[in-house]
Formats: structure tokens, C-alpha cells, sequence
């Protein structure tokens, strides 16, 4: 079968301290390289919750308010899963809505992650297992309104969590 998602040649799937198996560099990536581009099909959020997270799990992307991209069958989920986990000090950022780039030189070795803030707008709460210093302990589908991650994730975030950004900043009072 045809993998559905890319994954650079320059990373492996294994085990993660953060959480069951996740994405690692082989060798050395550097800044805005591409890592991964996720595949599958377009689904919205009802179907989401109703016919994939109850039988697959967590394997979607956030691609815009009501659309996500995941597998949709069993024999679909290995060919279509990323396996980058979550960290709140993340390495990958989004280019585009499905794409995954360096957000910094990054060595062989390490772990590839990114920040759910970067792609998701919804209203889940749940705790972080990343360990990561700066860690937000609790992770919700609402991050990417946190003035600090837009700063710092500035560039990377999915293009349709950027345009809401971009209106917000737009209709926020001028400075005098
Ligand atoms: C797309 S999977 C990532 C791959 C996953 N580690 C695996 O082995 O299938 C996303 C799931 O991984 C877990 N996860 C990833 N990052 C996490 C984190 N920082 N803290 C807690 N759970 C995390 C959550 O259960 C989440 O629903
Ligand atoms: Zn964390």
C-alpha cells in the first residue's frame, strides 16, 4: 500500500517518553525543512468524533474550523499517522495547514514535535506530559489564543489559526 502521509527520510517512529511511540530525527534537519506532510481524507468534526476517534483514536489534524484530516480505516491509520507528539517547547511548526517544517536546526537524535496550538481550535482540556521546562501542564484546544505562543509560534501556525490571528490583531485598539 501507498503511505497516505510523508515523513522525511531523515526520521524514525519509536518508542517516546512523552507518550507511546513518537517521530525522531536520524540526522541532522535544518531550520524550515520539510519533516512531514500529513495525508488522508477531509472529514468534519461530526464525522470526526462519530465514525474515526471511537475506533482509530487520536490521529487527525485540525485543518480548518470544521475540517480535519485523518485516516479513516483501520488499514489506513499506520499509513496516515505522523507520530510527532505534542511538547509545549515544540521543534516542528506548520507551513500551510498539513505540512511540518523545522522550526529550528534540529540534531539527529532528538525528538520532533509540535504544539497542538499550532493546528487546533477546539474545546478540549487535558494535561501535558511533555516535561519540557516550560511546560503548560494543561493543554487546551484554545492555546493558540495565548498572546506569548502567538509570538513565539509567529510563522508556524496552521494558515487558517493565522488569519484568525491576523483579524484579531486587525480589530484589537491601536496603540497610542
Ligand atoms: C497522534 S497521537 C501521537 C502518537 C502517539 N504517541 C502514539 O503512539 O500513537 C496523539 C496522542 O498522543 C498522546 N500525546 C501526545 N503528546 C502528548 C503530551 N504532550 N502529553 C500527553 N499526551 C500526549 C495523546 O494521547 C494524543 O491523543
Ligand atoms: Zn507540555
Amino acid at each position: 500500500m501507498v503511505r497516505l502521509s510523508y515523513r522525511s527520510p531523515k526520521t524514525e517512529v519509536r518508542e517516546s517518553k512523552i507518550h507511546g511511540r513518537g517521530l525522531f530525527a536520524t540526522a541532522d534537519i535544518d531550520k524550515d525543512e520539510i519533516v512531514a506532510v500529513k495525508g488522508g481524507h477531509i472529514v468534519t468534526r461530526e464525522f470526526l468524533r462519530r465514525e474515526i476517534t471511537p475506533k482509530l483514536g487520536a490521529v487527525e489534524i485540525q485543518i480548518d474550523d470544521d475540517l480535519f484530516i485523518a485516516p479513516v480505516t483501520e488499514e489506513e491509520r499506520e499509513l496516515s499517522m505522523l507520530y510527532s507528539n505534542h511538547s509545549c517547547d515544540a521543534n516542528l511548526g506548520v507551513r500551510g495547514e498539513i505540512t511540518f517544517v523545522a522550526m529550528r536546526d534540529i540534531r539527529a537524535g532528538q525528538e520532533l514535535t509540535h504544539d497542538w496550538a499550532m493546528t487546533d481550535d477546539d474545546d478540549y482540556s487535558m494535561e501535558c506530559k511533555c516535561g519540557a521546562p516550560n511546560c503548560r501542564r494543561i493543554l487546551t484546544g484554545k492555546d493558540w489564543q495565548r498572546p506569548e505562543l502567538q509570538k513565539r509560534y509567529a510563522g508556524y501556525f496552521s494558515a487558517y489559526l493565522a488569519r484568525k490571528i491576523a483579524r484579531l490583531d486587525s480589530q484589537s485598539p491601536t496603540q497610542a
